[in-house]
């Protein structure tokens, strides 16, 4: 199968504190596939989100190359940026905070509806659909951020990124705010839009317990670099470096 999304040596430098360059992200490579579930787990700082940045563009990347369906799209701007990040969708750990506290979640769930050009009355109905995909009251859209739960609020969240039918959704820490009872019912209801929609999913989370649970195949970063890939049993049943033992060991 040809991916969907190709990661070729990405690197990311940062200037440090003392004017010394670091590399957040170190020849990074590694491809998604379509339906496919792909987790990255690593320590705090070494990298993830900052992959996620790189590959969704919020920051250029200092090397290396992006391929979306075999096309490179590491240096595109202006329309062809638009195009090719209608494809990409994101939900990060704090769901409220992504939301305009003065708009009501329908509003926040449509705009890129609006923005597409469907009317009003189209966009509404189809808001009211999304919310109940994502296992929520379509009155819901009517409620204001602050009036909904952590855990109401990410479904909410999901219900906006799916609005524009991406194949690929980024899903940083979304579920990381959340008890385990509500992790685990965000984790079945991701499962279901996948059915749905056949996206694929990128998944980053420090919980390789969650991980087991919902992917595919895991990428275990230490210090901008990869140093483990695998499916998650591969990964528990014979975890290469220190840092994993220790999360596997927090699972068992
Ligand atoms: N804009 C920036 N400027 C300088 N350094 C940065 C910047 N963004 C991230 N970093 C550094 O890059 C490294 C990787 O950060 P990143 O946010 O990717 O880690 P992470 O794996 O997502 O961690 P966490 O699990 O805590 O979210 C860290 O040392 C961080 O301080
Ligand atoms: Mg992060």
């Amino acid at each position: 199968m040809e991916p969907l999304l190709e990661v070729k040596n990405l690197t990311k430098v940062f200037e440090g504190r003392k004017q010394e360059e670091f590399a957040a992200v170190n020849q990074v490579s590694f491809s998604l596939y379509p339906h496919e579930t792909l987790g990255i787990v690593g320590e705090s700082g070494s990298g993830k989100s900052t992959v996620v940045k790189a590959i969704t563009r919020l920051i250029d990347v200092s090397e290396g190359e992006l391929l979306l369906h075999g096309q490179d799209i590491t240096h595109v701007k202006g329309k062809k940026l638009r195009e090719a990040y209608r494809r990409f969708q994101m939900v990060f750990q704090s769901a409220a905070g992504s939301f305009d506290p003065r708009r009501t979640l329908g509003d926040g769930i449509g705009e890129s509806l609006r923005n597409s050009g469907i009317s009003r009355k189209e966009t509404k109905e189809r808001v009211k659909e999304l919310l109940m995909q994502c296992g929520l009251p379509k009155e819901y859209a009517d409620r204001y951020p602050h009036e909904v739960s952590g855990g109401q609020c990410q479904r909410a969240a999901i219900a906006r990124a799916l609005a524009i039918r991406p194949e690929i959704l980024i899903c940083d820490e979304a579920t990381s705010a959340l008890d385990v009872t509500v992790q685990k019912q965000i984790i079945q209801l991701l499962k279901n839009l996948q059915k749905t929609y056949g996206m694929s999913y990128l998944f980053i989370c420090h919980d390789l317990a969650l991980v087991q649970l919902f992917c595919d195949r895991v990428l275990v970063m230490q210090e901008g670099r990869i140093v483990e890939e695998g499916t998650p049993n591969e990964i528990i049943m014979h975890p290469q470096t220190d840092y994993t033992k220790q999360l596997v060991e927090a699972v068992l």
